[in-house]
């Protein structure tokens, strides 16, 4: 038998395990049962009352019944509750376990002003609205609950292929002296006393707040052969689009001893397939799919100008979780020049209208993008060598003026991963570092990774918000993150 410590069990059920408990038979008909929550909803009848209890644990509601409904009196939406009861089981009844309660519940968090509605209504309210509105109270709700409990089991999912592959989970540094990506995007650190002087007083240097980790991670991967990371990232990138933020979480990964391209977008594609298979077969799209379709039902029955929000419906979720680990086959691999030509055929050929000119040299926009995954490739795709000049200054240099890059693209979204392999070459880094006008001060420490015992290697990140919207059909990448930051919003 296992041993549980006397401190883990003090902790009461909840709304899941005591679900879980009777359909294992653990609990039976007639046991006493003790649940917390929040109620969800209330009806009162002359000799009965009802209230569904939900503590998001799961999806899935508790229903109470009381058969003398006095003892409900003071139930209402919101508050908290702690009840004990009998259960009850009805094996013909969609949810077959209700509590039946006699004695008097306790309410344990009341309204802080008892005249005043709550504020969540039983009605449809757009993501914009609870958002701007109850930033703190939206997790009571079951879309936004079941996006953060899906970005808890992506987690552990995707943490589990690199534990199978050999891969070390590191913690590099989000205060950094340099910008990776070289874009001007950096946040400056500064403590408050000296804000005027950009922080130099604090650090007795420039500091930022990191925009990818990927320097430190080619760090520790040139003493840990393979290691990836998941942290924040920080861009000042004044876009208000739906894929942007201004604070976001970035897996990225880093292996050594490895000069092809390839190897790099097979642990991808190979990390990708397995934490969807894996969330599949724990029936984390099921899910998804039965809260779609809960919304869906909702907004067929809203009224005129109450419900026009965007929505991913459950078909489309469906088919993308489908593209993701359907086939056998490897996603589709093409290279910069191929996209281009592929993209300005089907424009000649009538097939499509860009906003955006397609051209050589030019970066692919987000329309560019979005086509060639669900057009092209009907599914994901690996666009690779692009033109150095689009690329930043660490890339390995690739065939006729490209580097061995590669972004991955995904239908409905565009860019969800972004890789390469890594100058290892001092000299040639050296060099690259100029060419591209950066000051190669900050970056010595990170140039003495190539003076002494340099390797081929390479590495990715992914945007995990942009991974969560993709699996969870969430529309705007400010509801994939439980406080979004973007440009000119940082209230709470
Ligand atoms: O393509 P990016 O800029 O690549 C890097 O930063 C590399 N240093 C990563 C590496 O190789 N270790 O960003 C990687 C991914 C993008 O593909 C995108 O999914 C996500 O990060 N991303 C953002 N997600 C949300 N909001 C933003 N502002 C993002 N910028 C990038």
């Amino acid at each position: 038998s296992t041993f549980t410590p006397p401190f883990l069990q003090r902790l009461p059920d909840t709304v899941s395990t005591i679900l879980e408990k009777s359909r294992k038979g653990e609990l039976v008909e007639g046991a006493a049962v003790t649940v917390h929550g929040w109620v969800r909803s209330v009806r009162k009848q002359k000799k009965i009352a009802f209230a569904q209890i939900m503590d998001g644990s799961s999806d899935q509601m508790i229903q109470l019944v009381f058969l003398d409904p006095s003892i409900a009196l003071d139930l209402k939406t919101g508050v908290s509750v702690r009840a004990t009861g009998k259960l009850e089981v009805t094996p013909t009844r969609q949810d077959p376990y209700e509590i039946s309660i006699t004695d008097p519940i306790e309410i344990l968090g009341d309204y802080a002003s008892p005249t005043d509605l709550y504020p969540l209504q039983k009605k449809f309210m757009t993501q914009e609205y609870l958002r701007r509105e109850h930033p703190a109270l939206r997790f009571r709700t079951r879309v936004n609950a079941n996006v953060m409990r899906l970005r808890s089991v992506a987690i552990t999912a995707l943490s589990a292929y690199f534990l199978q592959n050999g891969f070390f989970q590191t913690q590099p540094p989000l205060i950094t002296s340099s910008d990776c990506e070289g874009a001007g995007e950096v946040f400056t650190v500064a403590n408050s006393s000296s804000s005027s002087s950009a922080g130099e007083h604090f650090f007795g240097q420039k500091a930022y707040l990191t925009v990818s980790t990927q320097l430190h991670l080619e760090s520790l991967m040139m003493g840990l052969t393979r290691v990836w990371t998941l942290t924040p990232a920080f861009r000042a990138e004044e876009s208000m689009t739906s894929r942007h933020l201004s604070e976001f979480w970035m897996l990225e990964a880093e292996v050594a001893f490895t000069k092809d391209l390839e190897s790099v977008m097979s642990i991808v594609e190979g990390m990708i397939r397995s934490a969807v298979t894996r969330m599949k077969s724990e029936g984390v799209l099921d899910q998804i799919l039965s809260l779609k379709r809960m919304l869906e039902k909702q907004k067929a029955t809203a009224k005129e100008g109450e419900d026009d929000e965007e929505m991913v419906t459950a078909d489309e979720v469906s088919e993308r979780w489908n593209t993701l680990v359907a086939t056998e086959q490897p996603w589709k691999r093409i290279t910069y020049e191929q996209a281009i030509s592929v993209l300005q055929d089907a424009v000649a050929q009538g097939k499509v209208e860009f906003q955006h000119k397609v051209e050589y040299g030019e970066s692919l926009k987000s329309e560019h993008e979005k086509w060639l995954a669900r057009h092209y490739a009907q599914g994901p795709v690996f666009v690779t060598n692009y033109p150095a000049n689009m690329k930043p200054f660490y890339m390995l240099p690739g065939p006729d003026g490209t580097v061995e890059c590669f972004d991955l693209l995904v239908p409905d979204m565009g860019e969800l991963v972004g890789g390469s392999l890594r100058e290892h070459d001092y000299e040639r880094l050296r060099g690259a570092i100029a060419a591209s006008g950066m000051d190669p001060e900050p970056l010595e420490w990170y140039l003495e990774l190539r003076k002494w015992g340099s390797v081929p290697h390479g590495g990715f990140g992914m945007g995990f918000e942009r991974l969560i919207c993709y699996l969870g059909g969430v529309y705007n990448i400010r509801e994939a993150i439980a406080f979004p930051r973007w440009i000119d919003h940082c209230a709470c």
